[in-house]
């Protein structure tokens, strides 16, 4: 694990903890050579081809006649490439790509619970979103071409009414940088933006997610309707003739009101909730099975000589004795806490590391790598991230 008071050429030099400190939800950052020599990580034929698929979230966003239009992926044709002020957008390109993966874990000085994904924005010239804000904290890399981004910390957040995506109805340039390829500047929540691109371009967005409370208390509720027990039925043996037919019984009220409130849930129930949603996989996320798996007894003697790691697509977290990972919860003892804190640290365990795993957790493994959810490593690693 990384120290977090040292260095870091990705925060200009600043360590987490100052960038922390001075930044973070605060005010922009400009990180010239944030990755000195940075090259694109996906070859654009590769992210169109990903654009194109069903599993994947995509968007094409077009300015053509000054005039927003914006469709949703799967895109199977785009525009013609001479064709100026247009760009797609493809979300979540870690979940298939490992490069994109560890680039996005270059992150982790903030912790996982945080970290969304990494989109990648390809435009033509004149391309981009508009200016817009984000609800959440970005880092945009510079990652081919040139872009010109225009940023302001006007407070009027004011849209244009009826437009296909958020545009800003007053954006009041601030600042201005030409961000090259390795250079990437960071964006707190709120802070107005517009990105063009200057020619040919790709831009990596790594976004960070805050869900509202609205969002997350209307899945306590569905949470907590799933585990409700409330034996019986309103009965009413002692019901009088009605003068009234149309109003409700105060006793009526009373009886079941008394019942609904002992519908009540714990600090626990919802800590296990926060976990269980933290790490609940997006809508299109699919989990793919190995193709030909190994039974249980042969996948164990594999993980004990080569490792096993989590899949891409694989949120695991963990909060007291409870491990949290792709939307389920496992309450664990100090031993399994161990093992599975490692794993979701690290996001893999070497043989060694997986020597000390007890049998419940090489059980829950091997149901893991049916599901896709881990994998076995090619071979033995002692390397720690
Ligand atoms: C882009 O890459 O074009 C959009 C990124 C953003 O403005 O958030
Ligand atoms: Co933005």
């Amino acid at each position: 694990m990384k120290k977090n008071n040292q260095a870091l050429t990705l925060l200009a030099g600043l360590s987490a903890e100052q960038f922390f400190a001075e930044y973070w939800q605060k005010k922009p950052l400009l990180i010239r050579q944030a990755i000195p020599n940075f090259k694109p990580l996906l070859s654009i034929e590769a992210l169109f081809a990903l654009a194109s698929r069903d599993d994947v979230e995509s968007r094409l966003i077009t300015y053509f006649k000054q005039h927003w239009e914006m469709k949703n992926g799967p895109l199977k044709t785009l525009p013609q490439k001479e064709k100026k002020d247009w760009t797609m957008l493809v979300q979540g390109v870690n979940l298939h790509d490992p490069a994109a993966d560890a680039l996005l874990r270059e992150f982790r000085f903030a912790p996982d619970a945080r970290l969304d994904d990494l989109m990648i924005s390809y435009a033509r010239e004149g391309g981009g979103v508009g200016p817009h804000f984000d609800s959440y904290d970005v880092f945009l890399l510079q990652a081919h071409g040139q872009r010109r981004w225009q940023i302001s910390a006007q407070t009027d957040l004011s849209l244009i009414e009826g437009m296909p995506l958020k545009i800003l109805s007053n954006f009041q340039c601030e600042q201005e940088f030409i961000l090259e390829p390795g250079d990437m500047l960071y964006l707190p929540p709120h802070y107005a933006h517009d990105g063009v691109a200057l020619g040919e371009c790709m831009t990596y967005s790594i976004g960070f997610r805050s869900p509202s409370y609205q969002e997350m208390g209307e899945s306590l509720m569905q949470f907590m309707a799933d585990s409700i027990e409330l034996p019986g039925r309103y009965a009413d043996p002692d019901l009088k003739a009605s003068k009234h037919p149309a109003e409700i019984s105060a006793q009526m009220m009373d009886t079941i009101a008394d019942e609904l409130e002992k519908i009540t849930f714990s600090r626990e129930d919802i800590e296990i909730f926060i976990g269980e949603y933290l790490t609940e996989p997006k809508a299109s996320v699919f989990f793919e099975a190995p193709k030909r798996a190994l039974v249980p007894e042969q996948f164990i003697e594999k993980a004990l000589s080569n490792g096993v790691r989590l899949s891409l697509k694989t949120q695991m977290l963990y909060q007291g004795k409870h491990v949290f990972i792709n939307g389920e919860s496992f309450t664990v003892g100090k031993r399994d806490k161990t093992s599975l804190g490692l794993l979701a640290n690290q996001r893999s365990l070497n043989a060694q590391e997986l020597s000390e795993a007890s049998d419940d957790v090489l059980e829950a493994f091997c149901i893991w790598y049916e599901d896709g959810w881990l994998e076995l490593m090619k071979k033995s690693s002692t390397a720690k991230k």
